[in-house]
């Protein structure tokens, strides 16, 4: 793609940030007539005593339902058999207090709600009839930026074979999304880590995607700057509100970019992993990246220049090919300084599996198209050789 290739640059959430911006809550919900709503979270927000915080928001004269069985990587089964509970309860709103599976989970379920079949039958785009129901979101991880953007993404097993799939609609985009990090004062650092290195995922292969425009490249350039300079101070101490709230915009901000630019085959190859380990997302993909950069850079120094130079790397005398290898670099040094793991053999990923991983990886048009640099199955067969 060209800088003047026909594009569409695609936003609807209304976002709310700063601290204390939960308290946004009450009134985004009395505004949009909501009488009775279904929270949907999990065990570790309940605990972390988050959800409290949330509930405490909601005015009195609002019934509250709570779902909070929410696992990570969600799954087909999961979103039907919860749908089946709510269904036909008069709900006007869901509000999702959690990560990535939790704010999946979500829209999936106010597809669903809406509409009659399994969530399996609207992968793809728009391809339900009814309007879902208004989601309003508010992200607890500082990651998947899916409270700002059209995708949810969920485990799909047929015929034994477990892969992710993407639902992807103008619904959902949640109506509303509150970015609090007053919040996450608690928030373990292996989770910031993680999570992080996500959002830095999103925004370097969104940056580097085929399908990007200049739209895009603006929320996803800036968010690999205030990714670079807030990762480490945020899992150094999650009381450090400005990094936290850094990684927390940031997330969502490419989030957004993403949403409009498409990823590359860090998710294809890591999306096929979750999916059959059930492993952590934010996790795998850190150990990829700096494998997928390092492959990645022939197709356009030029982009990986301009990574280095957000990420604050010191390019003054390098050719441009001499500093989109030191992007590469300085990225790889990143990873380890996060403690993250160099190799998915430590979070269990298995050679076993390898070939399967390949097919259905090489499979995924959803990231091999827009991936920058053209990728043979032996290709992703070498990265996974050398990564696991
Ligand atoms: N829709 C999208 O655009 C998009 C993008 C990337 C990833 N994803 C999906 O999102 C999921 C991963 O989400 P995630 O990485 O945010 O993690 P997650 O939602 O799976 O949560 C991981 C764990 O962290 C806990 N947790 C979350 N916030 C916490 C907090 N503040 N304090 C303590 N514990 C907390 C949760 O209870 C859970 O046990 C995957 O299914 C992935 O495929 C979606
Ligand atoms: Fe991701």
């Amino acid at each position: 793609m060209n800088a003047y290739s026909e594009t569409v640059f695609n936003a609807k959430t209304k976002i709310y940030t700063g601290v204390s911006s939960i308290k946004k809550l009450g009134p985004v919900l009395q505004e949009m007539g909501a009488h009775r709503i279904l929270m949907v979270t999990d065990q570790g927000i309940k605990h972390s005593g988050i959800l409290k915080n949330v509930l405490g928001e909601i005015s009195e004269n609002i019934e509250v339902l709570i779902y909070d069985e929410v696992k990570p990587n969600p799954d087909v089964a999961s979103i039907d058999e919860t749908a089946n509970i709510y269904r036909n309860k008069e709900i006007s709103a869901l509000v999702a207090v959690g990560g990535g599976s939790v704010i999946d989970s979500a829209k999936a379920l106010a597809i669903v709600l809406t509409n009659e079949s399994s969530i399996s039958t609207y992968y793809g785009f728009d391809q339900y009839t009814e309007k879902a129901l208004p989601l309003i979101a508010v992200p607890t991880t500082v990651g998947t930026g899916s409270e700002s953007g059209n995708a949810a993404v969920i485990t799909d097993e047929t015929d034994g074979l477990k892969t992710k799939k993407l639902v992807f609609g103008e619904d959902l985009f949640p109506r509303v999304a509150i970015l609090d990090a007053s919040l996450l004062r608690a928030m373990p650092s292996g989770l910031i880590a993680s999570t992080g290195m996500d959002a830095l995922t999103h925004a370097i292969e969104g940056y580097v995607s085929i399908w990007s425009s200049h739209f895009t490249d603006s929320l996803n350039l800036h968010a690999v700057r205030v990714i670079g300079k807030s990762i480490l101070p945020a899992i150094a101490h999650s009381e450090n509100t400005e990094a936290m709230h850094g990684m927390l915009l940031a997330s969502s901000i490419t989030g957004l970019g993403m949403a409009n630019s498409g990823l590359g085959m860090v998710h294809g190859i890591s999306h096929a992993i979750g999916a059959q380990y059930d492993a952590p997302h934010g996790i795998v993909n850190a150990i990829l990246l700096p494998y997928l950069l390092e492959y990645n850079w022939i197709a356009n120094p030029e982009k990986f220049k301009d990574i280095a130079e957000a990420l604050r790397v010191n390019i003054e005398g390098l050719s441009v090919e001499e500093a989109a290898k030191a992007a590469v670099a300085y990225v790889k040094n990143l990873t380890k300084e996060a403690g993250i793991p160099e190799k998915l053999g430590a979070i269990g990923v298995s050679k076993d599996q390898i070939d399967v991983l390949v097919d259905i990886a090489f499979h995924d048009a959803q990231y091999m198209v827009p991936n920058p640099r053209k990728m043979s199955r032996q290709d992703i067969y070498n990265i996974l050789d050398q990564s696991i």
